[in-house]
């Protein structure tokens, strides 16, 4: 029987009923109605594939059935539920479709791991034990968030993700209950989001080519892989949405101004002051290209393409970036910088941008991405109302190398090698900040180096969960040796998905995972070896 204790991220309140078990019987059904639905066809999904029982979905429960209950209120807001295992029936309670999503995920890790099968349902399911199997722990819980944003980054811009590898992203992220995935959709490689001809377009821009350009450049590949082309459409990138919020996971697109965009200028010949465009990039140099603060066909270009993407953004946020654009100069930073913010909230989105851009006068409530420099000026803005997004490059850069012997992986960061430990043992109130000032922690995977999923797991996983515990559970609770207890015990859930994940030293792996450069050959190319950021 699999123990309460293996729980991660770990929940607020556990109270073990000792001498209480429930079994799984091949009769038992689910019952949800309205709220619980979705969330009830999940887990019916789930133990499907798990048990081979067939829980249908009903409407009336009796004994030895898995009941999910909307209720009026639960504190700890819309993600908070309720989760009670006894002998006759399993009782799942939240006030909102995010609370059922995060009850599920709590009861999925009381099952056994061998519940777990591949996730991809391409993926050969493994033999299914017998029916004597699904004993599960007599146990109350209730939980809910310290913080409200839990989030991961992908760079899709220097190595392209295809529509269904993001989708197996959230199902692997969604199990830890991280809540956010940030897109990094333009960088000065690769420019991956179609932007559609607008019926008002003053300078004639042609904006097809952003995608016809910027998304086939082929990105060298490393020696672990090919480069990638490609790019989303606007459909693509609803889909990709729709698919996120079932499971609670929000999508934060990103476009990366006033740096950062050599794709743009080398599709749209206008946006440079002798309009001629750029080649396109084929290295990982950062920092050298910059939109024109005195052309007014940037803040044309800037307000068509925050306005297309707000349209088919379905939650709050737009992100600017707003990093590293050292070739642009202060005063014309700060003008552009401010400009674009304006456009971004006359959108009606919240924007969010990276520390660098907290030196500008922004709308209120424009959220700062703290990941490297001075922090000052972000407490600064945190005190006139701007919330603070964690992503200090130390401690959440998911991108690093974990020791110089990494395949993949960069190592600008000073202060490594990064394992789970340091991505666990810190805390995101810092500086100065107070709790209610920090939105949440989110852990970025820049793939200068990295080439499809496999590849990116091994790189997030174990230290994408250490962060899902720093964002859910409270400071007090948390404690090193009982996560590494609590670590090792998920190899065997991971491995069971084919989700590759760095079998750290120190961790006692309750299973070995797959190969993640099995089918590749060499190591990742000396050129990539001190890239910066
Ligand atoms: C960054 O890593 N340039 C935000």
């Amino acid at each position: 029987m699999n123990t309460t204790d293996n729980l991660i991220p770990l929940p607020r309140h556990v109270t073990p009923l000792d001498g209480q078990v429930f079994t799984l019987q091949p009769t038992a059904r689910i019952i949800a109605e309205g709220a619980a639905r979705t969330a009830a066809g999940q887990l019916q999904l789930l133990l499907q594939r798990g048990t081979g029982f067939e829980l249908p979905i009903a409407t009336h429960s009796s004994s030895g059935d898995i009941s999910l209950e909307l209720v009026e209120t639960l504190d700890g807001g819309p993600e908070a539920y309720g989760l009670t295992v006894t002998d006759d029936a399993i009782r799942l309670t939240a006030q909102a479709p995010a609370g059922f999503f995060n009850a599920v995920q709590t009861l999925r890790q009381l099952f056994p791991a061998s519940v777990e099968q591949p996730l991809t349902p391409h993926g050969a399911p493994h033999a299914t034990p017998d029916a004597g199997t699904w004993v599960i722990p007599g146990v109350v819980i209730h939980d809910a968030p310290r913080f409200q944003y839990r989030g991961l980054m992908l760079d899709v811009a220097r190595s392209f993700f295809t529509v269904e590898e993001v989708k197996e992203q959230i199902d692997v992220m969604g199990q830890f209950k991280l809540n956010a995935l940030h897109l990094h959709l333009t960088d000065d490689q690769a420019w991956r989001i179609e932007i559609q001809p607008p019926a008002d377009n003053p300078s004639g821009l042609d904006y097809g080519n952003l995608t016809a350009v910027g998304g086939a450049v082929n990105h060298p590949g490393t020696g672990l892989g090919p480069g990638r082309t490609g790019f989303y459409t606007q459909e693509d990138f609803k889909d990709i949405q729709r698919y996120a919020a079932a499971r609670n996971v929000l999508v934060v697109p990103e476009i990366d101004l006033p740096g950062h965009v050599n794709a743009a200028l080398a599709a749209i010949p206008q946006l440079n002051p002798d309009g001629r465009p750029q080649p396109m990039n084929t290295t990982g140099d950062v920092g050298y290209s910059t939109l024109d603060a005195g052309l007014p066909v940037t803040y044309e270009f800037v307000r068509e393409v925050l306005g297309q993407l707000a349209s088919i953004t379905t939650g709050p946020y737009l992100h600017i970036g707003g990093d590293e654009a050292l070739v642009t100069g202060h005063d014309n930073y700060v003008t552009m910088v401010r400009e674009f913010a304006r456009i971004g909230a006359e959108t009606g989105k919240t924007v969010v941008g990276w520390n660098e851009y907290a030196e500008v006068d922004l709308p209120d409530g424009a959220v700062v991405q703290y990941w490297h420099g001075g922090f000052d000026p972000v407490v600064e803005k945190a005190g006139a109302g701007s919330p603070v997004l964690m992503s200090p490059a130390a401690t959440t850069y998911l991108d690093q190398k974990y020791d110089p012997g990494s395949p993949i992986g960069l190592s600008w960061v000073e202060g490594g090698p990064f394992t789970w430990a340091e991505y666990y043992d810190w805390d995101p109130v810092q500086g100065g900040l107070a709790e209610h000032q920090v939105l949440g922690v989110e852990g970025p995977l820049w793939t200068e180096t990295v080439r499809g999923n496999r590849q990116a797991y091994w790189l997030q996983y174990p230290r994408a969960v250490s962060l899902a515990e720093v964002a859910w559970s409270s400071r007090p609770a948390r404690d090193l040796d009982g996560f590494r207890r609590r670590l090792g015990t998920l190899g065997e859930r991971l491995s069971r998905q084919g989700v590759p994940f760095q079998e750290a030293p120190g961790v006692q792996w309750s299973a070995r995972p797959s190969d993640p450069f099995a089918d590749t050959m060499g190591t990742n190319s000396d050129e990539y070896g001190t890239i910066e950021a």
